[in-house]
């Protein structure tokens, strides 16, 4: 039994999430909160505080000043991450049996809500950056070409959700992609789990945030982009295109009866540190060291990927001939510890504590890394997943998720319908969905995955029988 030891370990260079860096840049409320009897924040729903459901209670009241901050009708607080608020979201906005579009590279927990709601995806694929294997958010006319085929589906399609930015930071202007979803007559859910701090305004060079773009309901992961302890989110409700009461209804569902309090105030916290004096400086400051850090790295030869977010740093190791996996490996052991580890880059999280020399830590890793593992030449173009532009699975999401399944052999799945996820974490970006059939091309594809993911991607899978 050996959690707590743990909990206390130095693991060297944390440039992993939550963002708040072992407790560096908590908002100072909070760290004084914590310094004061262990445990005496830990309370139930009391009548003062009440919840995010109640109607009244200082949660509540809370959760109006935080919605009033951000410029937004209303907030709920959530303490199961933003997993447990897009659940929420995507169940009020789709009833059983209808289809809710949605880009591939969507988070699992909104694939898995299509199975809890009896919603089907429909998954639109998006465009390929072949010399590091990430995908690009869809602009303009890629969404136009998407919604020219979806009349060709027969399906109907309820809500639409986007995904701003990515995991590594990848973002676009989603203004323009919002007033066409709302032509279409969708109301939008955009996942902005990493970009919390675009609704700060502190830094006009940073992507509009979706609550700027005039999304229905936005989903922050306030331990990602923000100041938050582990679990903290938010949801956000604008517009009249969503039911509040759908949106309170489906909360009821998906969250604690419990919710931790200190974790409430945690969201609280984060929230208002971006409209602090002091907050706003901290987040400022680190933007621009996250800014100057990037332009040093690359004159002295490090290659990093650029994305809109100052924040992820983001490590090319396919241009070294190194698998991220592999470095990633490497560099832990050397105690500087990365977020998002993928065949072809290192993402590292900046966060929002200081970070003192960086600069030197990081050249001089990169130096001994190519020295050790680097091949001298870029590995070969990652190639994109066999996909149709749109899909919608073979088989309902639901039904082949419950139904009774066998495990083959991957190579053995041609023709058969896929049972579970196939989802490397992190990311947590699916590869295949239950409901899937998996024809020659996509088992080829995910055979030549595993030899890229390793043992991220399991070389059997559940089909259903
Ligand atoms: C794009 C995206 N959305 C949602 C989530 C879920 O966030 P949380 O960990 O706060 O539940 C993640 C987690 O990695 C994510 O990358």
């Amino acid at each position: 039994m050996g959690l707590l030891p743990l909990l206390k370990r130095d693991y060297g260079r944390c440039l992993h999430l939550p963002a708040h860096g072992r407790g560096a840049a908590l908002p100072e409320d909070l760290q004084r909160l914590l310094r004061v009897r262990a445990g005496v924040w830990d309370l139930p729903e009391l009548p003062d505080l009440g919840g995010p459901l109640e109607r009244q209670g200082a949660v509540a009241e809370s959760q109006r000043q935080a919605a009033l901050m951000i410029g937004v009708q209303r907030g709920w607080y959530g303490v199961n991450g933003a997993t447990g608020l897009l659940q929420a979201a995507l169940l009020a906005m789709a009833r059983p049996g209808q289809a809710v579009l949605m880009p591939r590279n969507v988070h699992r927990s909104l694939i898995q809500a299509c199975v809890l709601g009896d919603l089907t995806p429909v998954l639109f694929d998006l465009p390929f950056m072949a010399d590091r294997g990430h995908v690009s958010p869809p602009d303009g006319p890629w969404l136009e070409e998407v919604l020219a085929e979806l009349p060709n589906l027969g399906v109907e399609i309820a809500a639409a959700v986007l995904i701003h930015p990515s995991y590594q930071g990848y973002a676009t202007d989603l203004k323009p992609l919002v007033a066409r979803l709302h032509r279409q007559g969708l109301p939008v859910l955009v996942d902005e789990a990493h970009g919390a701090h675009f609704a700060s305004g502190v830094d006009v060079s940073l992507p509009a945030s979706a609550v700027a773009a005039g999304a229905d309901l936005i989903v922050h992961s306030l331990h990602k982009s923000a100041a938050g302890l582990t679990q903290s989110a938010v949801l956000w409700w604008q517009g009249d295109r969503v039911d509040p009461i759908a949106v309170e209804r489906s909360l009821g569902w998906l969250q604690t009866t419990s919710p931790s309090a200190l974790l409430l105030a945690s969201c609280e916290a984060a929230i208002e540190d971006f409209f602090k004096p002091a907050g706003r400086r901290k987040l400022l400051l680190r933007l621009e060291q996250a800014k100057a850090l990037a332009i040093r790295l690359k004159q002295f030869g490090l290659p990093l990927l650029e994305t809109q977010d100052p924040l992820r740093l983001l490590w090319h190791t396919a241009a070294a001939g190194i698998n991220g996996l592999d470095a990633d490996s490497w560099l832990i052991k050397r105690g500087l510890v990365a977020e998002l580890p993928e065949p072809g880059s290192l993402t590292f999280c900046l966060g929002l504590a200081r970070q003192r020399g960086l600069a030197r830590v990081m050249l001089r890793r990169w130096g001994q890394l190519v020295e050790k593992l680097g091949t001298g030449a870029p590995l070969p173009e990652f190639v994109p997943p066999p996909l149709p532009k749109l899909a919608v699975p073979f088989q309902s999401c639901g039904i082949s998720w419950r139904a009774s399944s066998q495990r083959l052999p991957l190579v053995d799945a041609v023709g058969r319908i896929a049972a579970e996820l196939v989802c490397p974490y992190p990311p947590g970006i699916p590869l295949v969905i239950p409901g899937e059939r998996l024809d020659q091309q996509r088992v080829d594809w995910l055979v030549d995955q595993q030899i890229i993911w390793g043992d991220q991607i399991p070389v059997d899978i559940a089909v259903t029988e």
